[in-house]
Formats: structure tokens, C-alpha cells, sequence
């Protein structure tokens, strides 16, 4: 199993390196003052500090159940279970699920990758088109598999969003079959002009859909949750009291009194969408008048924005943009082409993302 490149080529960066390479969250947007608030206040018991039970804090995931039923997704508490951040909630239905087979896209998210690997899960790529994953090909696939893997909202890597009528075709096609949907959402909330229903909604007991904290709040935080019918919920909770007891029972209290103040959650995630919709227009803008050759569609939600240079190798491209203070993640990281690349736009200033693309110009230049 390889180490995650990013993780790694982070290790060999300094602190001047302008990095478009994770898919971290801008810094400012973090609601610090309110989460102060909210953990003083969760502060008060001392519960707070306490071990506490395997699936979560109760109050908690009512409120996530809440989320989901506002959506029209009928929801109860019984039917979340709070992890260590999304990352845990998929290393928990892959151990549960370990020895079998999966469909999903290509190019899919690498610490997804690297958890199936681990479980020694047989993975079937199928190519992503604009609207989401090649229907024809997805159909064929999941013959094979029990198991399907999908991030429907603002992929990572490749910021593709499936369209609505997309997702139904693939509802369709998923009820008629035995594989079970594992709907991978921590970007559902950060899209630039509308929300999409999940596929979940429509096959809700043949799904398990993974959210998270991270992107929307802060990612220290390492809350995230599974939402699946209670029978496919219940087999996993040994598994979550095997990996970590339960998730940290204070970070769960602060996010649950943050939460409650309703219309300022409400308000925290409008500014985090236009801030990050500016910053995406910027960094494509920019992208446009220094790298005219990087082919690539405007995302209309999430943190990426994955495109091709045209014959150029890109982790190659990447090396030498390490000695000029720039990063970004080659597409092949992702079982993606040589020719691709994909940049994180929500992270750096919008400074940083000029002076980060001249550079990569300036490389390209030299060769
Ligand atoms: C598609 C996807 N799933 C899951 C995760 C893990 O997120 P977290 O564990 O912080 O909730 C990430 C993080 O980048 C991601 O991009």
C-alpha cells in the first residue's frame, strides 16, 4: 500500500510553498468564535470529559437526523451513528465488509482507496462523465460487486457533481440489484448554487451515506457520521467500539451546541459558500490567463478543480514545481491520467493562488 502523496510530499515542503495540493478548508472561514461559546458551554458538565456511548453523543445525532428529515429524507437518531471524522465511518463498513468486491469511479478519492486496499476489497473502476459515473458501464460492474462507492457531490478529486436525473437512473439501477450504495458526502454542503438530493434518499435501506463536519466546520474537530437503516447500522457498531470506544465526547458536545444556534449555522455556511465560490472564480480566472493550456470545467460546488494539461506529465511537472515553492496532486495519485492535476482552491489566499500559478507558468517556461 502507498503512502498518501500528499501526506508525504508535505513532509519535503517548507513553510513558503504555496499548496494546492490538500483538501483543506481556508483557515478565516472557521467559526472560532462561535465553537468558543459552544465549548465553554459544553464545558459546563463534566459528561463533557467522560467516555460516553459507542454510536454518539443522543442529542447530537438527533440533530443530524433533523438535518436529514428537513431534506425530506426520513431520518432518526437510531439510524446515525457518529464517527472519527467520515474517514472512520468508511474504514468501518469496509472492515465489516472486508473480502468483497466494489464498483467505483474513476478517478475516486485516495483515502478511500488505500482503507479498501487494506481490506483487501476487489475495486472495478468505472470512468466518471460530466453527469456522474458511465451509467452503461456501472450497470455491468455492479453484476460483479456487492458493494458501490460513490462521492455524488463535488467528487474528489475530479469536482464532478451528478446531475439529479443521473442520480435517480442510478436509484433505479442500484434497487434492482443486491449491491449496497456507500454514498460518501462530506462537500454536500458546499455548492455554489443549489443542493442536490442524495441517491441514499431514494434507496434509504440499501445505503449507508457518510457525513462530516470537516469541510463545512473544521476538520480538527473529527466528527462525521454513517446514516443507514438500523439494520445495517446495528452489525457495525462492534466494529466502532473496537477502533476507538466512541468518538470524542467533547468535540461531539461543542458541535452540538454550535449547531444549536440554528440561523447562525445557517449563516456561517451561506459566507463559506460565496467566499469559496469567489475563490474558485479566481483561481479558473487565473488558471485561464497563466496555464491556457490546463483543460478543465468550472466546478459548481466543493474545494477541486481537476483538469488535463495535454500531454505534459504531470507528476514529473509536480518535482520540479517543488524546487519553485508550488504543489498540487498529479491525477495518476487517483488512478487519474498522467496528463492530469488536480488544485485545491479553498485553502490558499487569493494572493497565494497568483503568485502560486505564476510560478507553475514560470516552470513550464523553462522546459
Ligand atoms: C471524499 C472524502 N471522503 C472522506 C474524507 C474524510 O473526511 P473527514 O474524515 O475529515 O470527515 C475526505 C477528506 O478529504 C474526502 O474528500
Amino acid at each position: 500500500m502507498k503512502r498518501s502523496f500528499i501526506r508525504e510530499i508535505l513532509e519535503h515542503t517548507d513553510a513558503h510553498t504555496i499548496s494546492f495540493a490538500g483538501g483543506l478548508p481556508d483557515v478565516g472561514l472557521f467559526p472560532r468564535q462561535a465553537l468558543q461559546v459552544a465549548a465553554q458551554k459544553a464545558l459546563c458538565t463534566p459528561e463533557a470529559l467522560q467516555y460516553s456511548t459507542s454510536t454518539g453523543y443522543a442529542p447530537l445525532k438527533a440533530l443530524i437526523a433533523q438535518q436529514y428529515c428537513d431534506k425530506g429524507f426520513a431520518t432518526t437518531a437510531d439510524e446515525i451513528l457518529i464517527t472519527s471524522g467520515s474517514q472512520q465511518g468508511l474504514d468501518i463498513i469496509a472492515r465489516y465488509h472486508r473480502g468483497t468486491g466494489m464498483t467505483l469511479e474513476s478517478p475516486s478519492y485516495l483515502g478511500a482507496l488505500n482503507i479498501f486496499t487494506l481490506n483487501n476489497i476487489s475495486t472495478y473502476s468505472v470512468a466518471l462523465g460530466e453527469d456522474g459515473i458511465d451509467l452503461e458501464a456501472f450497470k455491468k460492474s455492479i453484476n460483479h460487486t456487492a458493494l458501490t462507492y460513490l462521492i455524488p457531490d463535488f467528487q474528489n478529486p475530479s469536482g464532478t457533481c451528478y446531475t439529479a436525473s443521473h442520480r435517480r437512473d442510478l436509484a433505479t439501477v442500484l434497487q434492482d440489484s443486491d449491491t449496497l450504495l456507500i454514498e460518501d458526502a462530506p462537500y454536500s454542503e458546499v455548492y455554489f448554487d443549489q443542493p442536490y438530493p442524495s441517491i441514499s434518499q431514494l434507496l434509504p435501506r440499501q445505503s449507508y451515506h457518510l457525513g462530516s463536519f470537516s469541510k463545512v466546520l473544521a476538520p480538527a474537530l473529527r466528527i462525521g457520521w454513517i446514516r443507514a437503516d438500523s439494520s445495517l447500522l446495528q452489525p457495525l457498531i462492534a466494529y466502532k467500539e473496537a477502533m476507538d470506544l466512541h468518538t470524542s465526547s467533547i468535540t461531539q458536545r461543542i458541535v452540538y451546541e454550535y449547531l444549536l444556534d440554528t440561523e447562525g449555522y445557517q449563516t456561517h455556511l451561506a459566507t463559506l459558500r460565496t467566499h469559496y465560490q469567489e475563490k474558485m472564480n479566481h483561481f479558473a480566472d487565473l488558471l485561464n490567463k497563466y496555464l491556457p493550456n490546463f483543460h478543465y470545467a468550472r466546478p459548481k460546488g466543493g474545494m477541486f478543480i481537476y483538469g488535463k494539461l495535454e500531454g505534459i506529465d504531470t507528476m514529473k511537472l509536480v518535482r520540479e514545481c517543488i524546487e519553485h515553492g508550488v504543489v498540487f496532486v498529479p491525477g495518476c495519485e487517483f488512478d487519474g491520467a498522467f496528463d492530469e492535476i488536480r488544485f485545491n482552491y479553498t485553502h490558499s489566499t487569493f494572493e497565494e493562488i497568483k503568485r502560486g500559478l505564476k510560478r507553475i507558468a514560470l516552470v513550464l517556461s523553462l522546459r
